[in-house]
């Protein structure tokens, strides 16, 4: 396994002078490119079973799409959206989340016209110009869910459920998910109103911070981390209190769903994810382990969102709903299992070419090896024997393939099982056979 390292950690080997990643961004390579990978794999492949469809938007979006669907007074918008003006003077965004701009692409290309609801999911890089720390950085991994077209309570359900068990796949011993709902347009603005009057009585303690989300978005103080409003937020008022009697029958569904499937969740009153486009049911999947620098931690979140696409610019109201998972988080964590992707399969040989003759040749030599499926190391910087077979040792791999000018001549290989020493003379004709047989 690569080490897995904060993002806050600084680079080893970069060297006084020499230009680096940005804060908060990395290089994934190796181990960790491959863990990486092969999370997506395993993500998507659950995906598909439970009737999702891929989709690929762009990394840069008109700004609009996320102001208008994220709302002001969100730190996503406000303080941590990464945007630009480009030269012909349009004003984009590096998205910082996956969910307005799937609706975004919905609208676009007239997926309301398909059969409803169109499931869709999607993985990728996401950015936000947050503090980095560990499990959080500017330019992050996401694999995202979103259905869309539907009102009804089992898609949030099998929203969660999907995500369970991506994590179960992926190793995560245990979940809990912190569930709560915020109801619709009506339900959402008497609470709203009912929070801003609860915290105008303790303005006076409320921290400055706090005082300014007030202002901007109240729902954002429910999971403010300032000690005193944490204890202001013990008495706050609850929203599922506000529920209008259709949004309490939703639910009270997805808990039903959830209970059905064996999904352990908690009522959170606090959470609330103050993005402006979330109704109804809004949910974290977090970790629970004895790991005291992981457990508790949100591994993925999301929730309905009824209103976004008229936030968008369509003229009706698409229900809609959707979460999704931090991948870095996932492949940091000491129980994410090795899940190797497809097309990787650790090289088990080693080609070693001598000399002019055989070096001309051993573009071929590589090209018959694809063709088997057979991944290999080789060093074409290397010239020596001892200093190539240095190399295959230190690659661990059970077989070297040594290409000299004698064999080049012969047309033959010589392949050494480096466990026994033993060595094979190989016609090239043959090459492809006698591989896919030590396979
Ligand atoms: P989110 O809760 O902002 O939701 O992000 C989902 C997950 O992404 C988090 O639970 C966390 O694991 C991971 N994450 C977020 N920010 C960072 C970061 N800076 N570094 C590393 N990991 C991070 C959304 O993004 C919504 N679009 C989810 C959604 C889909 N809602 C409806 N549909």
């Amino acid at each position: 396994m690569a080490t897995k390292k904060a993002a806050s950690e600084p680079k080893k080997s970069a060297q006084q002078g020499e230009l680096q990643t940005p804060k908060g961004m990395r290089d994934i390579t190796g181990a960790e490119f491959y863990r990486l990978q092969g999370f997506f794999e395993k993500a998507q492949e659950v995906a598909v079973y439970y009737g999702f469809d891929p989709i690929k938007m762009p990394h840069l979006e008109d700004t609009r799409v996320f102001e208008k669907g994220l709302g002001t007074g969100t730190d996503a918008l406000d303080k941590e959206m990464y945007s630009l003006k480009t030269k012909g003077g349009d004003h984009l965004a590096l998205r910082p989340e996956g969910t307005a701009p799937v609706m975004r692409a919905y609208l676009e290309n007239g997926m309301r016209n398909m059969p409803q609801p169109v499931s869709l999911y999607y993985s990728g890089s996401f950015f936000r110009h947050d503090k980095p720390q560990r499990g959080r950085y500017r330019e992050f991994h996401q694999f995202g869910l979103e259905v869309i077209g539907t009102e009804k309570s089992i898609a949030d359900a099998l929203i969660i459920q999907t995500f369970v068990k991506i994590l179960e796949e992926a190793g995560c011993p245990s979940v809990v998910v912190d569930i709560n709902s915020i109801g619709d347009k009506d339900s959402r603005s008497s609470y709203i109103k009912a929070l801003t009057v609860y915290y105008r009585k303790h303005i006076n303690q409320l921290p400055v911070i706090d005082r300014e989300r007030l202002k901007t978005n109240p729902l954002r103080i429910l999971d403010s981390k300032e000690a005193k409003t944490i204890e202001i937020n013990e008495e706050a008022p609850d929203s599922i209190s506000f529920l209008t009697p259709s949004a309490k029958k939703h639910f009270k569904e997805v808990l039903e769903y959830l209970d059905e499937a064996g999904i352990i969740y908690r009522i959170n009153k606090n959470l609330v994810r103050g993005l402006d486009y979330y109704s109804h049911t809004v949910f974290e999947i977090i970790e629970v382990s004895d790991n005291p620098e992981t457990n508790g931690l949100a591994l993925g979140g999301g929730g309905r969102y009824d209103g976004l696409a008229k936030m968008l610019g369509s003229k009706k109201d698409i229900p809609a709903v959707g979460a999704a998972l931090g991948a870095d988080r996932i492949i940091e964590a000491p129980w994410c299992k090795d899940l190797s992707p497809r097309i990787m399969e650790a090289p088990k040989f080693y080609l070693i070419q001598l000399g002019f003759e055989a070096k001309i040749k051993t573009l071929a030599i590589l090209e018959i090896l694809r063709k088997a499926k057979c991944p290999v190391y080789q060093s074409l910087s290397k010239d020596k024997l001892g200093s190539q077979l240095a190399a295959a040792e230190k690659m661990n791999v059970p077989y070297v393939i040594i290409f000299g000018q004698r064999e080049a001549m012969d047309k033959t290989v010589i392949i050494r099982n480096m466990q026994d020493r033993s060595q094979d003379s190989v016609k090239i004709v043959d090459l492809l056979t006698y591989i896919k047989k030590l396979k």
